[in-house]
């Protein structure tokens, strides 16, 4: 009897440990993935990787097993004011973000590569980076200023590319800012001020030309004006300093006319030199002040002729 119990005893234990050991078992051979994760199972005991990718739900697998856990939704990976020198070799500030997602049937071979995710994301990030610098040294500073749309379409190219050899998709890609140096933008600034200054000065020249064209005419005018005058006055000076010079030959004429008449009346000659000596006679009779004149004698001589 004691016997039996003893026997009893034993299964009972050996049932026990059973049991126990097939809960452990299940426990260590059943895993969860959640609604956005995908996942490989590790065998941690024979170190061996599976084949399969597991979706979300409650997996089970050889005992001790992980799952080596990748998002099933895309990750974004973002730069903040990245700094990047153009083909000016301008530095220039670019701020990016874009999304991207293992390609889910390569997901063995990533593994293998990058161990983890956290591997596989860090090198990503340093290859957008590397992708981004490339990008910039392709594009001038006035390139920056005014396609900005091809820049994001090769920056996306480029991009795509060097990830597709990664293993993974890229979508959403969004340049957020392009930031040039201070004292870049300054200079842009007044080279803008100064076109415009220009453009008014191009604006008014018309108007200054008028103006000036105008004030030309004016003065043309008014030295043509001058020009009458002094012409009319200089006419007038002459019809009067002819019309003065005749009225003195005129009066030449009426004087040798009366000393011709005296002349002939005293039975004399008319000669040169008695004129101009009756002439003095009848300058000197008319004067109202005394007159002293240097005659030449040839004036007695006519007198004493015979
Ligand atoms: C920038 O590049 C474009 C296209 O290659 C070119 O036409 C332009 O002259 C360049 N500008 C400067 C300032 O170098
Ligand atoms: C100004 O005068 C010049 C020369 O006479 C002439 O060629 C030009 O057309 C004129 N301009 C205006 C705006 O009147």
């Amino acid at each position: 009897m004691a016997e039996g119990k003893h026997v009893c005893c034993v299964v009972a234990v050996i049932v026990g440990a059973l049991v126990i050991m097939t809960i452990a078992l299940l426990a260590t051979s059943l895993k969860k993935l959640a609604s956005d994760e995908v996942g490989i199972q590790y065998d941690t005991i024979q170190k061996e990787l599976g084949e399969e990718v597991f979706t979300e739900g409650l997996h089970t697998g050889p005992p001790g097993y992980e799952f080596l856990i990748f998002p099933s939704v895309y990750t974004t990976l973002s730069y903040s004011r990245l700094s990047c020198l153009n083909s000016d070799g301008v530095p220039i500030r670019i701020s990016v973000s874009f999304q991207f997602k293992a390609m889910l049937k390569e997901m063995k071979a990533i593994i293998l590569d990058f161990k983890d995710f956290d591997g596989y994301k860090d090198v990503l990030r340093y290859s957008g980076e590397a992708v981004i610098h490339e990008a910039c040294s392709k594009f001038n500073t006035s390139q920056f200023q005014a396609e900005r749309g091809n820049f994001q379409t090769m920056l996306s190219q480029i991009l795509r590319e060097r990830y597709t050899n990664m293993k993974a998709d890229v979508t959403d890609l969004q340049v957020n800012n392009i930031e040039r140096p201070n004292d870049y933008e300054a200079a842009i600034r007044s080279k803008e001020r100064a076109r415009e200054d220009i453009q008014v000065a191009k604006n008014e020249r018309p108007r200054l030309i008028t103006e000036a064209n105008t004030t030309r005419r004016n003065a043309e005018s008014e030295a043509q004006i001058i020009l009458n005058k002094a012409n009319s006055d200089a006419r007038i000076m002459q019809n009067n300093a002819e019309r003065e010079a005749s009225s003195i030959v005129a009066q030449y004429d009426r004087e040798a006319e009366a000393y011709e008449s005296i002349v002939s009346a005293a039975g004399l000659g008319f000669t040169p030199e008695g004129f101009i000596s009756y002439l003095g006679v009848r300058v000197i009779a008319s004067a109202k002040n005394p007159v002293y004149i240097g005659l030449q004698s040839p004036a007695k001589t006519t007198y004493t002729t015979n």
